[in-house]
């Protein structure tokens, strides 16, 4: 008897070969190098999480040049309140030295991230105002140096 194959099973084999080829092609070409090199994970990713970028620098790295901006933070309530907290993380400006890689929040928001009136808040842990009512029209810097909050500008 003549062995036979019928054709339909050709035309699956070439299916089948097609796909085999094009899954290990775009296994190759998507998977990245040192997967597996440790485990079932991509190797690299331990270097990574080894050099995360800095952004904060810490209040220290700012006394440097601003020695006097924390003096005068010292003599009143926003002493315990870090540079950072609030103008963000600082580290390219004390790379660079440059005013323009820093922030100078000066929105009325901004204070009212912790003064704003919120039931959720106790009072005797910070004093708290509504930003709707407390001196409208005007930024809270035109009245209180952000610094020093009860040294108040005329
Ligand atoms: C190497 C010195 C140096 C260090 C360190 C430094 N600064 Fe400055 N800073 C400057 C200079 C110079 C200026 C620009 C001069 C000026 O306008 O008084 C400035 C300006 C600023 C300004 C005003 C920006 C503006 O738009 O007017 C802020 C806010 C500021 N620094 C915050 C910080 C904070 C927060 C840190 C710590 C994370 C810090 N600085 C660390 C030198 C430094
Ligand atoms: C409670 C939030 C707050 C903290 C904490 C704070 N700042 Fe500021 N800072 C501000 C605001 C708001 C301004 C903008 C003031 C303005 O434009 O009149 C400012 C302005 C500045 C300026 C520009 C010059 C000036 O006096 O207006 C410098 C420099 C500065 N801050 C440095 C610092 C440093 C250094 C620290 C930490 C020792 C610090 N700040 C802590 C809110 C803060
Ligand atoms: C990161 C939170 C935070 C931010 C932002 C902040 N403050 Fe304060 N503020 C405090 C804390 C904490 C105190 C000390 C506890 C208290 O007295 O409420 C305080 C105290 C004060 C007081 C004295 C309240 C009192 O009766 O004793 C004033 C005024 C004040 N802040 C104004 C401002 C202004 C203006 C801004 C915006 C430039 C600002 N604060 C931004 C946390 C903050
Ligand atoms: C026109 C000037 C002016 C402006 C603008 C202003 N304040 Fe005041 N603030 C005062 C004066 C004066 C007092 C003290 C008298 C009082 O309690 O009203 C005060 C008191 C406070 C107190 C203490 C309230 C208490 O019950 O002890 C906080 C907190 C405060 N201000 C935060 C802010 C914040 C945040 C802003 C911006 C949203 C702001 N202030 C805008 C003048 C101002």
């Amino acid at each position: 008897m003549k062995f036979y194959i019928p054709p339909q099973l050709t035309r699956l084999a070439l299916a089948f070969a097609i796909f085999i080829t094009l899954f290990i092609v775009l296994r190759n070409l998507l998977v990245p190098d040192t997967f597996g090199q440790y485990g079932h994970y991509r190797g690299d990713s331990l270097i990574d999480n080894q050099q995360p970028e800095i952004h904060y620098s810490g209040q220290e790295a700012c006394l440097d040049c601003h020695q006097e901006i924390e003096d005068m933070k010292q003599t009143d309530v926003h002493n315990t309140i870090r540079c950072e907290v609030c103008h963000g993380p600082g580290e390219k400006h004390v790379s660079s030295g440059d005013a323009a890689d820093i922030s100078k929040p000066d929105s009325r928001e901004f204070c009212g991230v912790c003064h704003e009136k919120n039931a959720a808040r106790r009072q005797s842990t910070i004093v708290q105002i509504r930003l709707s009512e407390h001196n409208t029209g005007k930024k809270c810097i035109e009245c209180h140096n952000p610094h020093q909050p009860w040294e108040m500008k005329e």
